[in-house]
């Protein structure tokens, strides 16, 4: 098989591995590192890594390997439901998620995605964000052969356990940074760093803020560096140095280690960040995705059952170049977050209307062969509205006052407003950045429960199943948050705990709610209604004719998205209603029948409560 001949993985040895995908680290590297004299040394130690990594690889993981590659689209079956959830807060430690596997598989997950869980800066971390070393668990959460433990019973039990690579940036006390402070010239060349502040002003005004209110600017003055050190988020997380091949091999060392210890999937983190060069916004740069293809290559050569996936918080336009387009098609990552759907849904909630979506979904390009999405509604970050631009959409619109609907909506403060979110580092005169709560918040339940209100309690359930049911219906994995399957509210006061700092994401990542979690049995209770809707929906998913994403998207009436999958097969038609009103709503020809309820017969139209969902298969019987 030829190195053009993408997505499928080989079972061959080593060498042959190594023929097949080298081609592809060279020219990942020539982007890099070719004008450099070393190139070839460069080239020849990260082989080495690989090969070192591969004679390392435990053999249940090699029989791993071989499987995916006579499956390489095992990842886009419709059944692919994700889950994603910090260590402590759901288990305690890595040891005790093994207790919580059945409490998955019972909600169909066969994806686990843990947040941050290695070694973390003291005090605060951004969540585990900040790595002190890639080597080493968290000493609260485990140590590698529980993690190895773990992602082995996980396997067992047909769950892929997804890791976080934090390949932007380590903790201001990863002993890399250490040893760059006390002085050692070889781990200085290991961050990025300018002499002056004047420096630092020639690339800031190119450059986005993360952090806007808590943490402005994107440098941070070093007294033992006597240097500014790049620091995209906290002060505290250093950006590391790319164009310094040591950080790549570190990097990609660190990676099939992990990967031998049983990590099936990376979660790039921050990759758009990954190269800075002056002039530019520092996003999105070729170069960074060179970076990103030198560590697909190399995890095709040393453990090819390994996935890759981008978190690129970006615009649409920008974000399917993480899923390799082009000659760089199956040649980057495997998945990407689907932001774009993301927040256009909730923007559509928001209005009641559905236009901008399909139109915003219609207009996104597809994922390459044997790549696909991360679908999902929330994740463990705010809702970030900066990628709702132009671009999101084909048509020109106010992009500006839409984000600033959506944030004031979300934050509780329009006149139809029916969540309990929070906005998320807003500064002055720049309004808008992000939105924080929970899916269940989000949607009115905290509201509703507050007044005791049963009509309200039941629109909140509904809006919580119809966001989950447009995103479980896009294609690719859908991926679900901790606690949005049993409608979990905002935790303000965990919010409130000092080490956090005041970082307002915090408000959606309280601890998992056990006893919320025994009521998904009593029938009627909210957890009970919200955990069904979302085990039969993971259920009935496995037998959708999806796609890697759908095959027509389209609004009509203005409140319904209508998304379609497959061609002369079978067909699957999403009905969504984003309004509170009931409406009517076109079928198209032939005989339909409900996936979930199961309701056969329906033709020509059908009346959708207001906030309804259906998933409508073609054909009358089951
Ligand atoms: C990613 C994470 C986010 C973190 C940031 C810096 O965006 O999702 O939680 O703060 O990277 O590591």
């Amino acid at each position: 098989m030829a190195s053009e001949e993408v997505g499928a993985l080989p079972d061959g040895p080593f060498e042959q591995r190594a023929d097949q995908f080298g081609p592809d680290l060279r020219r990942a590297l020539q982007a890099l590192y070719g004008a450099r004299g070393d190139f070839e040394a460069i080239l020849a130690r990260l082989m080495c890594i690989a090969q070192s990594a591969s004679a390392e690889r435990p053999s249940e993981l090699r029989a791993l390997d071989r499987a995916r590659a006579r499956d390489p689209d095992w990842f886009l079956t419709p059944d692919r439901i994700g889950y994603s959830c910090y260590v402590d807060r759901f288990a305690g430690d890595l040891r005790a998620i093994g207790g919580r596997i059945d409490y998955l598989r019972e909600l169909g997950v066969n994806y686990l995605h843990l947040l941050p869980f290695l070694k973390m800066r003291p005090g605060q971390n951004d969540g585990g964000f900040a790595v002190s070393s890639y080597r080493e668990v968290e000493p609260a959460l485990g140590d590698m052969a529980d993690l190895a433990q773990l992602a082995g019973q996980l396997r067992a039990a047909g769950i892929s356990l997804c890791a976080d690579l934090l390949c932007n940036h380590t903790s201001d006390d990863h002993e890399w940074a250490l040893r760059a402070k006390a002085g050692e010239a070889p781990f200085r060349a290991y961050y990025l760093t300018v002499e002056t502040e004047a420096e630092t002003q020639e690339f800031e005004p190119h450059l986005s803020q993360v952090f806007a209110a808590s943490a402005p600017g994107n440098f941070t003055y070093c007294p033992q560096l006597r240097r500014w050190v790049w620091t995209t988020f906290y002060p505290y997380q250093w950006d590391l140095n790319y164009a310094n091949p040591a950080v790549l091999q570190e990097m990609a060392a660190a990676m099939l280690n992990l990967a031998n210890h049983g990590v099936e999937v990376f979660r790039l983190d921050s990759a758009p960040f990954l190269w800075k060069q002056k002039g530019s916004d520092c996003q999105n740069l070729p170069q960074a995705h060179a970076i990103i293809q030198a560590l697909r290559a190399l995890a095709a050569i040393a453990a090819p059952a390994v996935l890759l996936k981008a978190e690129a918080i970006v615009p649409a336009a920008q974000l399917v170049d993480y899923l390799g387009i082009g000659p760089s098609a199956g040649k980057e990552c495997h998945l990407a977050y689907n932001t774009n759907l993301m927040t256009l849904q909730w923007a559509a909630l928001a209005r009641g209307n559905a236009e901008l979506l399909a139109e915003g979904l219609a207009a996104m390009p597809r994922p390459p062969e044997h790549t696909g999405w991360l679908s999902y509604v929330r994740c463990h970050d705010d809702i970030g509205w900066g990628v709702l631009r132009a671009g999101s959409a084909s048509k020109q619109r106010d992009w500006a006052a839409l984000r600033s609907f959506v944030s004031q909506f979300y934050a509780g403060e329009s006149e139809n407003s029916f969540d309990s979110g929070a906005v998320f580092e807003v500064t002055k005169g720049q309004a808008v950045h992000g939105t924080s709560g929970s899916l269940a918040s989000l949607c009115g339940l905290e509201r509703a429960q507050m007044k005791e209100d049963r009509g309200e309690i039941d629109l909140a359930v509904r809006r919580i199943l119809l966001m989950t049911a447009v995103s479980m219906a896009f294609g690719g994995i859908a991926l679900i948050n901790m606690g949005d399957e049993l409608g979990q509210l905002n935790h303000a006061e965990f919010a409130r705990a000092p080490r956090f700092d005041g970082d307002g994401r915090w408000l959606h990542r309280g601890p998992m709610d056990w006893n919320l979690a025994a009521q998904r049995h009593e029938p009627g209770s909210v957890a009970a209604r919200v955990f069904s809707g979302f085990q039969a929906m993971a259920k009935a998913r496995a037998i959708l004719p999806l796609a890697n994403a759908p095959a027509r998207i389209e609004a009509g009436p203005p409140s319904v998205l209508r998304l379609c999958h497959g061609q002369n097969g079978q067909q699957f038609l999403l009905l969504a209603n984003f309004s509170s009103l009931p409406t009517q709503a076109d079928l198209p020809a032939g005989r339909w029948r409900d996936a979930l309820s199961q309701e056969s017969a329906l033709h020509d139209s059908i009346n959708l409560e207001g906030y309804a969902a259906r998933w409508l298969l073609q054909g009358s019987e089951p």
